[in-house]
């Protein structure tokens, strides 16, 4: 049975909690709640403002991850954590966005404490497990987790969310929090666009050349 989502939440992008997975927290910056629409989608306005993350925060939203999640676990073979990790005590997931992994690895794992961050509290389940807790935060800010803390650190479809010129720290900071023989396990998807019948052809496609770019933005 799920218990109501804890849900703690921080007003200060960039300071994320350092100790337990409860402590240090305030409650939600309004900022982080406000939405506007475009068209007849909903996005996080601080995302949109603060050029953090592009992508809605709507119902619609929520659903493309959840078949993505279920997309995932086809592909991965059912594995939500890669090595057979056999009792994880922290587990951080990094962008949990609609919770669909963390809540899994927390029904999977219930002697584990695991804690999702986002920057959108749209997003977030409703319902979870009594060891999984969900705060808001900017990951673009550099973590204040004490070291060797995390037994394992996912990270997926991120690409979007972490700043070009944040990626080195970002890394720096998952393997700063890991302990020694802890998994960081990280999963984006390969932008460039191609076809198997030659009829999606390198330039011909604004399409192509957008994946590129955007491919060659994250290798900076
Ligand atoms: C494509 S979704 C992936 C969600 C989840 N990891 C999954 O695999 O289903 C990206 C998520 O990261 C969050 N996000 C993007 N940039 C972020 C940032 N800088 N800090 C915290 N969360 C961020 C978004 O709000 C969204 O929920």
């Amino acid at each position: 049975m799920q218990n109501a989502a804890r849900v703690s939440v921080k007003s200060v992008p960039n300071e994320l909690c350092a100790d337990s997975l409860s402590d240090g927290t305030a409650p939600l910056d309004a900022a982080f709640e406000e939405t506007v629409q475009v068209f007849d989608r909903v996005y996080q306005e601080y995302a949109l403002t603060n050029g953090t993350y592009f992508a809605p925060i709507d119902e619609q939203e929520i659903g493309r991850l959840e078949t993505m999640h279920g997309v995932f676990r086809v592909v991965f073979d059912g594995r939500l954590i890669f090595p057979p990790v056999r009792s994880p005590r922290r587990i951080l997931d990094c962008g949990s966005g609609g919770g669909d992994w963390a809540v899994e690895v927390a029904e999977q794992y219930p002697e584990s404490e695991v804690l999702g961050i986002d920057v959108s509290p749209h997003t977030m389940p409703a319902y979870s497990p009594p060891n999984a807790e969900f705060q808001i935060d900017d990951l673009n800010g550099r973590f204040t987790f004490q070291s060797n803390h995390f037994d394992v650190v996912h990270s997926q479809m991120m690409a979007g969310g972490i700043h070009s010129n944040r990626w080195r720290s970002y890394l720096r900071d998952i393997f700063r929090v890991l302990r020694p023989g802890g998994w960081a396990q990280m999963v984006e998807i390969y932008f460039n666009a191609q076809s198997d019948n030659g009829t999606l052809t390198r330039g011909k496609d604004n399409q192509v050349r957008d994946g590129e770019m955007l491919a060659l933005t994250l290798r900076e």
